[in-house]
């Protein structure tokens, strides 16, 4: 059972990486073969429109851009499950990780009520987002409806809703007093850092058990 994570921090030591690494600790203490892959390491663009994944005399499900994303869009579908993380920017996914599921989304994704989808399987997925802002104040900017679209979309194309874990209040820089940052108390950040960032990263690991527990078991 192969369960891929993709990274859409461009901090490779971030708090998406490492949460990202404890989702990926489960799921490997519970059979999995696993593999991060940080997008921001990799030179791609976002679906150009070209609608080559759609045309009829042509395999479907192909995307035809050529770039380090192509690999990775390969070796998706050989998933048995997938992690997706990314740190909220402006109340969104950061721009590389919109960029790479509109290319492994849309790509997958088929203008038919008999076929929407042509990704090889069904397959569990994991989103981990992770946001300076409490859980108050992500209700009032209502960022769940926000995110509401990649829920939708990813169960339309991997058959699956995927299972959602949001991070608050997480920690930006190692010392605040280093950075112009006065809106925020630096000794609640580190306390809340300490304190509960530990517990965060116990639901990251959750996460990737349940994950390999549900994982198709195809190899
Ligand atoms: C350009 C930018 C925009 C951000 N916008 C938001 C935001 O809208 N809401 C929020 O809660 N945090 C925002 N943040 C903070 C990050 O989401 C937060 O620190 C996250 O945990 C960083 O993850 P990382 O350590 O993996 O980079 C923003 C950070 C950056 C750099």
């Amino acid at each position: 059972m192969k369960i891929i994570a993709v990274n859409g921090s461009p901090r490779r030591n971030g708090n998406t990486a490492e949460l990202i690494e404890n989702a990926l600790a489960g799921a490997r203490n519970n059979g999995a073969e696993t593999k991060r892959v940080d997008l921001y390491a990799m030179d791609y663009k976002g679906c150009v429109s070209c609608f080559y994944c759609k045309r009829k005399d042509r395999p479907h499900g192909v995307c035809a851009l050529s770039d380090a994303l192509s690999p990775l869009l390969s070796e998706l579908k050989e998933a048995d499950a997938v992690i997706f993380g990314s740190p909220i920017y402006y109340d969104n996914i950061t721009s590389g990780m919109a960029a790479f599921l509109e290319r492994f989304l849309f790509s997958n994704y088929i203008y038919s009520e008999e076929i929407p989808t042509v990704f090889p399987k069904a397959i569990p997925t994991g989103f981990i987002y992770d946001m300076n802002i409490t859980m108050e104040q992500a209700q009032r900017v209502h960022l769940e409806s926000n995110l509401e679209k990649y829920r939708r979309s990813i169960t339309e194309v991997l058959g699956l809703a995927p299972e959602v874990l949001c991070v608050y209040d997480t920690w930006q820089f190692p010392d605040y007093s280093k950075y112009e940052s006065s809106i925020f108390s630096a000794e609640e950040k580190r306390r809340r850092r300490e304190e509960h960032f530990p517990l965060d990263c116990r639901a990251a690991y959750n996460l990737g058990v349940q994950l390999a527990e549900r994982a198709p078991k195809t190899r």
